[in-house]
């Protein structure tokens, strides 16, 4: 089925008591026994829940994998993941993830014997110096939050597979519409559904998609075994959300496009990040691997006094955290979200005090063009 179609219909079925034609919000704890010792196959509801089922599903689908495995949010997905491994266990990253996954696996995970090293993970040979005998865990973000900095997907599986590690793609910046990472051989996805599988910045998220039966089982087990599970309503939003996934994407990145190609023309920002602009380091991976650019687009504006012309000038945009919503939204990441970040690592990867975010929604886009512009005159 083409993706619009899974989009709409994958994972879900007709309720069989009513007919609803929407998966209903199973809110419910527990569910009745039969008998003791026979159930409905629902037993409780940390466990099993229709409303998750049928979410885990449909982006299970829209990531060619045959499994999802869902969570409260998507740091509680990271940090499922290193269920995967045990202490004395070593880690090779990308050195510009989300400040968040930064936080969690260096000073917090570190703590309980796992070993991390940062690497730049756009050039592959970075990632295999850094392999030990210990290494059980490759995982790239690509393209980075906030750089954009984009890691050959098809290279880290193909390295993984050598040595016999597990890989893993924060896929949260494209979406499952732009990109696949599974497709490439990637063992693992991940997704703060937050962000553009919601895409109404009403809920907080996250998944896992493989399709390694080991890799699931553990996962599965781990869901239930630490309860970090999101709440039916949640599903249930994220699920009418993924029906417009391809609509929304699709104008997401025309908005960006013309965006980025503004900033970039007229001379404002010293530099205009952008996966769809020629400039970009990484242009020509971008459109090998994905199948758009997506809606980010990252600017140095060379001075924090710029940055803060920018930030506080702008009226439509909204200063804030996160991404991915309807909403353009815009962010100060050296502040913000990668305040936990060491500020030598920051400047080590441009991540400056004048850099600025810019996640662009699906408004009209001369009017979020207008706002920038009467922002910095
Ligand atoms: C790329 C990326 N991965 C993971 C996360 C964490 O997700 P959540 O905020 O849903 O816990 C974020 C949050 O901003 C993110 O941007």
């Amino acid at each position: 089925m083409g993706f619009s179609t899974d989009a709409i219909h994958a994972g879900q079925t007709p309720d069989p008591t009513t007919g609803a034609v929407i998966t209903p919000i199973y809110q419910t704890s527990t569910y009745a026994q039969y008998e003791l010792g026979k159930s409905t196959g629902f037993e409780y509801a940390r466990t099993h829940n229709l409303t998750r089922q049928s979410l885990e599903k449909n982006i299970a689908a829209l990531e060619k994998g045959k499994y999802g495995i869902a969570f409260a949010s998507g740091l509680a997905a990271t940090h499922a993941l290193m269920s995967l491994v045990k202490a004395g266990d070593h880690i090779v990253i990308s050195n510009n993830v989300y400040g968040g996954t930064y936080r969690l696996y260096e000073l917090n995970m570190k703590n309980y014997g796992l070993d991390f090293t940062w690497v730049d993970s756009t050039d592959l040979n970075n990632i295999q110096d850094a392999i030990r005998p210990n290494t059980k865990i490759i995982y790239v973000e690509t393209p980075t939050n906030p750089m954009l900095n984009i890691t050959d997907l098809k290279g880290v599986a193909a390295i993984a597979k050598k040595n016999n590690l597990i890989s893993v793609c924060d896929n949260t910046f494209m979406s499952p519409y732009f990109q696949n990472p599974l497709t490439f051989g990637i063992d693992i996805v991940i997704h703060s559904t937050t962000k553009y599988l919601n895409g109404h910045s009403d809920i907080i998220g996250g998944i896992l998609i493989t399709s390694d039966e080991k890799i699931y089982e553990r996962l599965r087990y781990i869901q239930n075994a630490a309860g970090g599970v999101p709440s039916p309503f949640d599903c249930w939003l994220v699920l009418r959300s993924t029906k417009t996934l391809a609509v929304r994407m699709k104008q997401h990145e025309e908005n960006a496009k013309q965006f980025a190609k503004f900033l970039n023309d007229s001379g404002y920002a010293k530099r205009v990040i952008y996966p769809g602009l020629k400039n970009h380091p990484q242009h020509e991976l971008a459109k090998k691997q994905m199948r758009g650019f997506g809606g980010m687009v990252s600017a140095d504006f060379g001075t924090i006094e710029n940055a803060k012309k920018v930030l506080n000038g702008v009226k439509l945009f909204t200063l804030a955290e996160s991404l991915g919503g309807v909403e353009s939204l815009i962010s100060h990441p050296a502040s913000m979200t990668h305040a936990s970040v060491p500020k030598v690592e920051r400047e080590k990867m441009g991540l400056t005090e004048s850099l600025v975010r810019f996640s662009i929604g699906i408004e009209d886009i001369e009017d979020l063009i207008a706002d920038v512009e009467q922002a910095l005159m």
